[in-house]
């Protein structure tokens, strides 16, 4: 079992490279399949979730090869209409396959996703939304069955809550409908915006308003493109929070200052200065020596506080002088990894949805496991600021979304070592 050790209490100082992004370069490889052509997407980070994808997109019979940063799907010919079981348990957000499949192959059978350490995953937004545009679904055995007997055509769908997945599906299933699709109160995070850029590029005609209302008209056929992801805005989150708890002094390359900032404000609050340069790409924070409190955070959808930072900016405020409070206002059960920052010696109280972080002075060094993704990322959060060495375990967790963490943190100073 690999392990990551940290000896603490270093400020960081130095430059980050951000990757593109995992929960861009996921719906992107899905929408890929949909075109029967070949597809290039560069940036695409090295991530577990992104291998899980490629895997699935070869065994649905695409060729799929990466270069370096760039994957090359090829969905010519597609020869299954299905996702196994045990590719949909490695990454429940396989679920994003499904508009593309039905879209493709005019069926398609998965296992439903499972639920995962943030709580049980519903679909139903998913299905009640591919419902209205002509799919039948029939739920046996754990297994989702979708047909789309008459094929896909449009119709005016309104989400009951604005849905990153739904929204994901509905256009990978409605840009080559029959007819035109109106889909309002749709996710706005700025991933949504990169899957229409790139189904855009590949010739459908996708608009949007500033209101959360995407407008799909559906076209005959797609056609290869090349398309870059975006820059990973949690990412580039977690290390704004990494030099926040270190008293360090970061600049981040190759981000998305704008998609970034809605973390920026909570930073403020707790004495981080942020600059952010012109062309947008870059960011770069000043910590104090020590931390105030972060305020009350919560969690919303885009353009809120995003769910996913929330974990490595609790982390930081483990170690603030005062007390912060984070409202999770997304997910049912966001908190499994407090208890693993209890035992570095972290003051948090859980009641459901809230959680309440009295700052102590210094965190001690402790063995501690990762629960989930962005769990993993605030233990190595809090290992960086504590005093004395943390080992860190569970690391698939945190393979899954962020790519040479150790590397990047080695490079601004961090003493930390995998093995
Ligand atoms: C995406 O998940 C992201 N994952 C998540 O990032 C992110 O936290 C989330 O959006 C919110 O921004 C990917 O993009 C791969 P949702 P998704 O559908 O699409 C409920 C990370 O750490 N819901 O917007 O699953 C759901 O239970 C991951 O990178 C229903 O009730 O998020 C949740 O409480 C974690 N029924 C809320 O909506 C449905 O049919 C938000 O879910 C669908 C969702």
């Amino acid at each position: 079992m690999q392990t990551i050790t940290v000896k603490g209490g270093r400020a960081l100082s130095g430059e980050v490279i951000i990757h593109g992004a995992k929960n861009s370069a996921l719906p992107l490889l899905a929408a890929a399949f949909l075109v029967p052509g070949t597809s290039e997407i560069h940036n695409c980070p090295r991530l577990s979730d992104v291998q899980a994808s490629m895997a699935i997109l070869r065994h649905l019979g695409c060729r799929v090869v990466r270069q370096e940063d760039v994957v090359t799907v090829d969905a010519s010919a597609p020869a299954a209409c299905t996702i196994p079981d045990t590719l949909m348990r490695e990454m429940r957000s396989s679920i994003v396959f499904l508009g593309a499949i039905i879209a493709r192959c005019g069926e398609a059978t998965m296992s439903y996703p499972g639920g995962c350490e943030l709580g049980p995953r519903p679909i139903d937004l998913h299905l009640t939304a591919l419902r209205r545009l002509g799919v039948t679904v029939e739920e046996c055995h754990g297994q989702i069955c979708c047909r789309a007997e008459n094929g896909l055509h449009g119709a005016d769908i309104t989400l009951a809550f604005p849905s990153v997945g739904a929204t994901e599906n509905v256009l990978l299933a409605a840009c080559t409908a029959r007819g035109t699709t109106i889909l309002r109160h749709a996710a706005r995070e700025p991933e949504i915006q990169d899957l229409c850029d790139y189904l855009n590029a590949c010739g459908a005609h996708i608009c949007g308003d500033a209101d959360g209302v995407l407008v799909i008209e559906g076209v005959e056929c797609l056609h290869g493109c090349a398309h870059a992801v975006i820059p990973d805005r949690i990412e580039a989150a977690t290390y704004l929070a990494a030099a926040a708890a270190t008293g360090g002094h970061l600049v981040l390359r190759r981000g998305c200052a704008l998609h970034t900032s809605p973390v920026f404000p909570a930073l403020e609050e707790s004495g981080c200065v942020i600059r952010t340069c012109e062309d947008g790409r870059t960011t770069e924070i000043r910590a104090p020596e020590r931390l105030h409190r972060l305020g009350t955070v919560r969690t919303m959808p885009y353009p809120g506080f995003p769910t996913d930072a929330a974990a490595p900016l609790l982390a930081a405020a483990c170690v603030a002088d005062g007390t912060s409070v984070f409202v999770e206002s997304i997910f049912e059960n966001r908190y499994k990894y407090v208890d693993e920052l209890a035992r570095m010696g972290a003051h948090i109280r859980v009641d459901g949805r809230v959680a309440v972080v009295e700052g102590v002075s210094r965190l001690q060094g402790a063995s501690v496991a990762c629960t989930d993704l962005r769990g993993g990322a605030a233990l190595i959060v809090a290992a960086l600021a504590a005093h004395g060495k943390t080992t860190v375990t569970e690391l698939k967790h945190l393979d899954r979304g962020y790519e040479e963490i150790t590397a990047c943190l080695q490079a601004v100073g961090a003493d930390i070592q995998r093995e």
